[in-house]
């Protein structure tokens, strides 16, 4: 039965990652050095399809122990990175990016729960096979954002899609309305792609459009929220 909840907590009691890195921490070693390996075979299709001329810094959210972010950085020596991820995946970055490390001087290492806040601003967020439970199926996926500060937008594209996904991009736009008001606008471009666990095109569509109306609701609400707490902070009308 599909009830958009996840498994792993109704088995576990908690998040993934966060039983991964408090109950199995064998498993924990085992798991990061697996997506550096993956890293390893997917990073030269990113960094071709990536154009970072333009762009002087570059945050890697999810980026594991920093292999893309390192490749990225070496093919790209104008740029600037950061590596996002939760403190395990950050304890042994790749040895590039550790302090004396042959890229130290152009990139930061940060642990973040990115879920929470993203705790860096660049000009390019890169969100790289986060693992999510997708109406009982897992998901992952890479995502390009590109902020435009100028024009007040963050366009998205995925730029590596999740099996169920044929393409999907968007935009968020911030609308001023008044000195202390701001609309923000969220469209997405999408198609969903039929799969073995889902092969009617009609299905994976209705239920790719329920996620995204839902995710949208509530980054919509956690924006919201964050912004209202800023605004108090501050001791500005919310
Ligand atoms: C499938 S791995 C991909 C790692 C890396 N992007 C790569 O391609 O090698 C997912 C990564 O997301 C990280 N992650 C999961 N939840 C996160 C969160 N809430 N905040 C930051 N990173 C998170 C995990 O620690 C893990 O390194």
């Amino acid at each position: 039965m599909r009830d958009g909840r996840g498994h792993f907590e109704d088995r576990y009691g908690e998040e993934f990652f966060a039983h991964l890195h408090s109950r199995w921490q064998e498993s924990t070693e085992i798991f990061n050095a697996s997506q550096t390996e993956l890293s390893r075979l997917t990073t030269a299709a990113i960094a071709e399809s990536l154009d970072l001329s333009g762009v002087k810094t570059f945050a890697d959210i999810g980026g594991g122990r920093g292999f893309t972010l390192a490749e990225l950085l070496e093919a790209n020596p104008h740029l600037h990175g950061t590596l996002v991820d939760l403190p395990a995946a950050v304890a042994h970055p790749d040895p590039r990016l550790r302090p004396g490390g042959a890229l130290a001087a152009r990139s930061s290492v940060v642990a973040g729960d990115c879920l929470r806040e993203i705790p860096v601003e660049a000009d390019v967020y890169q969100i790289a096979r986060l693992v999510v439970d997708v109406s009982g199926q897992r998901q992952s996926w890479v995502t390009r954002r590109d902020l435009d500060r100028e024009h007040r937008t963050i366009a998205y594209r995925q730029l590596e899609n999740a099996p169920m996904i044929e393409f999907m991009g968007g935009e968020w736009r911030a609308l001023p309305l008044d000195e202390n008001r701001t609309q923000l606008v969220i469209t997405h471009d999408f198609a969903a792609r039929p799969t073995d666990a889902v092969p009617s095109r009609e299905e994976a569509n209705r239920l790719l459009r329920a996620a995204v109306d839902r995710n949208s609701h509530a980054d919509l609400d956690a924006v919201r929220k964050e912004a209202e707490r800023r605004a108090q902070s501050v001791g500005a009308p919310a």
